[in-house]
């Protein structure tokens, strides 16, 4: 199969790319497409055989279900069951966003697209070019993170290109992802709201609309625990793994510092390549190896922003080993250490 890769310009988007794109969805194909948190590889959501495509473009196991993406509230009624009113309050307060939720499922929803489960994921993204196409292709698009299936989350089209190129009809370029980071998923589909996975919006956010709110047991556990059982299905893969091996330092930033300096010169002297995530504070103290910052602490919106792309870029310059200093647990900081502590296999060293 040939991909078609489309550049668009957020600000003027044409129109008749769109419609393009939206035909091929309305057939059956897969088209890839930004949003707001990291590119999403869309199908017809309530087409099973549209739907199946993407676990094989992905490599993706089928009990991993997919967020349809919608464009209208209307949609609520249609794909939901019972008493939604917990989510509505979620939704009305930060949709389109970067937050999914959990509903009862009503039986339009393919039993392929949620895994086999009784419950769906619904989110509508807040960007144009998503808005958009879900709007003119009048369906409800399943889209899981456009990457391969065990690889970093795609921030860019051409990260989508590498993983996909070949696999789908079709990639919309609409420029790098503003958050890097997957949507927080928020479970209503009980009496509390329970975060499955965090994102941007943060337990705090939800508890400021719901009153209260709490992590899912399963997160703060690694996957090899006996009690890890994520209500999440995706949260349970080894994901967003770069090739190198990655691992984490913890403690005060100077002793970070020495203790990856050291770890990177003996692996350089082994004949390794090494690279080192920095930050743009401790940049100049890193001595030897592929040293790339991820973003500044005093904005860790970009670090968020960043940490996919860094992890790839490690990829492209086949580091063996990657050293990282770790990040604040609170707020968005939650998010990062989420996905970088996956990333790292739970790799960690308290120095
Ligand atoms: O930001 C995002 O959420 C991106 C963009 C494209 O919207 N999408 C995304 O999809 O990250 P994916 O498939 O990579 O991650 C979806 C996660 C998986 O961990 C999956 O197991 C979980 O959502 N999920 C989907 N449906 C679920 C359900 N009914 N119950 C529990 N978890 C569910
Ligand atoms: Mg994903």
């Amino acid at each position: 199969m040939k991909t078609k890769f489309i550049q668009l310009d957020c600000n003027n988007i044409d129109n008749t790319k769109i419609t393009e794109a939206a035909e091929i969805l309305k057939q059956g194909g897969l088209v890839a497409f930004p949003t707001e948190t990291v590119y999403g590889l869309g199908a017809d959501g309530l087409n099973e055989e549209a739907s199946g495509k993407i676990y094989a473009a992905k490599g993706r196991p089928s009990d991993n279900p997919l967020i349809l993406h919608i464009s209208s509230m209307k949609a609520l009624d249609a794909l939901t069951a019972g008493d939604c009113s917990l989510g509505r309050k979620l939704a009305e307060a930060f949709w389109p966003g970067p937050l999914t939720l959990i509903f009862k499922k009503s039986s339009l929803v393919p039993l392929t697209t949620t895994g086999g489960l009784d419950t769906v994921a619904i989110r509508m993204p807040a960007h144009p070019i998503a808005y958009e196409l879900i709007r003119q292709a009048g369906l409800y698009i399943a889209a899981p993170s456009a990457n391969a299936s065990g690889r970093p989350s795609p921030t860019t089209a051409a990260h989508v290109l590498e993983d996909m190129d070949g696999r789908i009809d079709m990639i919309l370029d609409g420029g790098s992802a503003d958050i890097g980071l997957e949507s927080t998923i928020v479970d209503v589909s009980a009496e509390i709201p329970i975060i499955l996975r965090p994102g941007y919006i943060t337990l705090e956010d939800i508890i400021g609309i719901t009153g209260e709110a709490e992590y899912d047991k399963g997160l703060l556990h690694k996957p090899e625990s006996e009690d890890f059982k994520p209500k999440a299905p995706g949260m349970k893969y080894k994901h967003y793994a770069p090739r190198g091996q990655l691992t984490i330092y913890e403690g005060e930033s100077e002793a970070v510092v020495r203790a990856i300096n050291q770890a990177a010169e003996e692996k350089l002297k082994e004949g390794y390549r090494v690279g080192i995530l920095a930050t743009d504070e401790t940049l100049t103290s890193y001595q030897k190896g592929l040293i790339k910052t991820i973003g500044t602490r005093k904005d860790e919106k970009t670090i968020a922003a960043g940490l996919f792309k860094i992890l790839r870029d490690f990829d492209g310059e086949q580091a063996d080993y990657i050293y990282s200093e770790s990040f604040y647990d609170n707020h968005l900081g939650q998010a990062i250490m989420n996905r970088l502590l996956k990333a790292a296999g739970y790799h960690i060293e308290k120095v």
